[in-house]
């Protein structure tokens, strides 16, 4: 079935299985390979992309639950003044380690930021909870958000 989704500004059309996860339309069929599949299971977060701001877990969202929704990924997401200066913190920092998970913590760091300029160190915890790192970056990755908050 065909599909028209919006992703980083572009519309695009896809023709899979309505059940079909985002995050396999952005990988498999778009190329999109910047988000990256952990879990499957929306435990990890390292499939997070944005849905109209909202960070969300791809691996758990049917491509018909999209619609019209506007997409955002980490491969977008330096475009958004937020997503820009949270790359450059994130290179201050030198956050990542194996770099796994950097592309949903990035994305759920962005939306954080971008809907609360000034988090608590409780705001923090609780928008980056959901994103499991393997590498134990945590530290850095509060210490590049505090930068620019
Ligand atoms: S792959 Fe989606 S939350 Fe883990
Ligand atoms: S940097 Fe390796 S899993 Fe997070």
């Amino acid at each position: 079935m065909a599909f028209t989704v919006k992703i980083n500004g572009q519309t695009k059309s896809v023709d899979v299985d309505g059940d079909t996860p985002l995050l396999w339309v952005l990988r498999d069929v778009l190329g999109l390979t910047g988000t990256k599949f952990g879990c499957g299971m929306a435990l990890c977060g390292a499939c997070t992309v944005h849905i109209d701001g909202v960070a969300t877990r791809s691996c758990v969202t049917p491509i018909e639950a999209v619609g019209s929704s506007d997409v955002t990924t980490i491969e977008g997401i330096g475009g958004t003044p937020v997503g820009a200066r949270i790359q450059q913190a994130w290179l201050d920092a030198q956050v990542p380690q194996c770099g796994y998970c950097q592309s949903g913590q990035i994305m759920s760091a962005a939306a954080l930021l971008a809907g609360n300029p000034h988090p608590t160190d409780a705001d923090v915890d609780e928008a980056m909870s959901g994103n499991i790192c393997r590498c134990g970056t945590y530290g850095r990755i509060r210490k590049a958000i505090r930068q620019i908050s």
